[in-house]
């Protein structure tokens, strides 16, 4: 059985299509980074698979219940970090941590054993008596991220959970994220930070105007994009770009060759450079970034 199993699902806003025919699945204790740029349809997505709105069309399962038709079920073993925040301000972390392990029926003293733990783990037990109205962005994020984990979900859903915190608190929650995979959970990532993606996500995929475009690994999708190498040069003149052979990208004033014959490429380079009287003053060979697939998959940037 897949974790996450989504079929054709679709979801329009005032006639727009959020979310287009989409279909993928997630293998179980897989990290499964789901990245597109702002508006692409990550959070209508998550939001359907976590059973708070309803798909028009298509079917969703999350550990092998529909999400539609067995929604309470699927809850029950799935965890979010949702887009936005969702603590009570005026309740204490404790105080928030208690609330959530009831609604999942938890007896009271195991309840408080893993909440102990958890905020022990992303270190706010300190804290736990203060209400969260008081907390830092980061601090509240951390707990929500213990409020996901309370019921011990199989699968959790986190929705762009490092945006715009403070370093510590990220790396906080990318390590944590890396213990789940240790402990055979399910997770779906959404991102718009590609450095997070490469580091932790198994496999990637890429959602744009609502609609998938790929989904492979880092790797693959770096090779994906018409060689397994990028050289950039830039030269102490101006050059005509009919000059060079292999079709290159100019990326500032350099110029950008994909390629998997780096030889060839840099002989080229020091052949044209000798033959016309030009130096070269930087010469780089790297390994296409995620962000270059992004670019190259999407069309477009990845601003926000
Ligand atoms: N509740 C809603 N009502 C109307 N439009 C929405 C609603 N939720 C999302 N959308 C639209 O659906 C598209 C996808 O949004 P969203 O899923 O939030 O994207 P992402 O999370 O990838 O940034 C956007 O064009 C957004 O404006
Ligand atoms: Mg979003």
């Amino acid at each position: 059985m897949e974790a996450i199993e989504v079929k054709d699902m679709s979801k329009s806003f005032n006639g727009i299509k959020a979310v287009d025919c989409v279909s993928f699945s997630v293998h179980r204790g897989e990290i499964f980074g789901f990245l597109g740029p702002n508006g692409a349809g990550k959070t209508t997505t998550v939001r359907m698979l976590t059973g708070v709105i309803k798909p028009d069309a298509g079917e969703a399962r999350v550990m092998g219940c529909d999400i539609v038709k067995d929604t309470q079920k699927a809850k029950e073993v799935l965890g979010v970090v949702p887009e936005t925040a969702n603590a009570y301000p005026d309740l204490t972390a404790w105080q928030n941590m208690m609330l959530i392990a009831s609604l999942y029926g938890i007896p009271r003293r195991e309840g408080e054993i893993r909440t102990a733990s958890l905020l022990r783990e992303f270190g706010i037990y300190e804290r736990r008596l203060s209400k969260v109205k008081g907390f830092s962005k980061g601090m509240k994020q951390r707990l929500i991220f213990c409020m996901a984990l309370v019921s011990n979900p199989e699968v959790l859903f986190l929705d762009e959970p490092t945006s715009g915190l403070d370093v510590q608190s990220a790396r906080m929650i990318r390590q944590m994220i890396k213990e789940l995979k240790e402990e055979r959970k399910t997770v779906f990532l959404t991102s718009h930070n590609m450095q997070e993606v490469g580091e932790l996500c198994t496999r990637v995929g890429i959602i744009n105007k609502g609609k998938m475009v790929t989904i492979d690994s880092p790797e693959n999708l770096r090779t994906k994009i018409g060689g397994s190498l990028a050289i950039e040069v830039r030269f102490d003149k101006a050059v005509d770009k009919s000059m060079l052979d292999f079709n290159p990208e100019r990326v500032g004033d350099s110029y950008r060759i994909y390629t998997t014959e780096p030889h060839e490429v840099i002989c080229s380079i020091v052949e044209l450079a000798m033959l016309n009287g030009l130096k070269i003053k930087n010469l780089n060979v790297h390994s296409p970034s995620l962000e270059d697939v992004f670019v190259k998959l999407t069309g477009g940037s990845n601003e926000q």
